[in-house]
């Protein structure tokens, strides 16, 4: 891969405080621990404003942290529309947050517009929104994206030079 090609990566939920800034922090520190962390830029965003400047949910932040991501310095924002020409990746949670990221993008760029999971190995298609569960909710989350963060990881290295 060569130093100078830049892939930018963006993490899509509903709220950007469960599930996608889970996704950011897992794949912003895999990338780092490649040394690949000049090269992958990495980012995330809700679909919707709820929760715009916050951070992390508490139970994201604890449940990620036991695992040795840190999530506490992020913050969460709306997904913009100059995103879809900024972005590499722009990888929806769910099926919800798919659909709005296609309706919203220029037909030029949606082959930017997946779900992660298609880079997992679990068989799930969509990453459970736990915001209204309980804490196993937040453990699900993180398994499924640890697994799918090293598939997209894989990926992108494949396949960017
Ligand atoms: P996220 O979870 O989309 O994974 O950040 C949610 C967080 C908050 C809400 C919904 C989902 N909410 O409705 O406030």
């Amino acid at each position: 891969m060569s130093d100078k090609q830049v892939v930018k990566v963006l993490f899509v939920c509903l709220g950007n405080i469960c599930r996608s800034p889970t996704a950011h922090g897992v794949f912003q520190k895999i990338s780092e621990d490649a040394d690949l962390g000049q090269i992958i830029q990495v980012d995330s965003a809700g679909t919707a404003a709820y929760h715009v400047g916050n951070p992390p949910d508490n139970r994201s932040i604890k449940a990620a942290a036991t695992r040795g991501y840190e999530l506490n310095y992020l913050r969460a924002r709306k997904v913009d529309d100059a995103d879809f020409f900024s972005f590499d990746y722009l990888l929806a949670m769910d099926n919800e947050n798919l659909q709005e990221l296609k309706q919203r993008c220029p037909t030029k760029h949606k082959h930017k517009v997946q779900l992660f999971l298609n880079y997992g190995t679990f068989g799930e298609e969509q990453v459970p929104d736990p915001y209204y569960g309980g804490g196993a909710g937040f453990d699900h989350v993180l398994d499924l994206v640890e697994d799918a963060a090293q598939g997209l990881l894989e990926h992108i290295t494949r396949n960017h030079n």
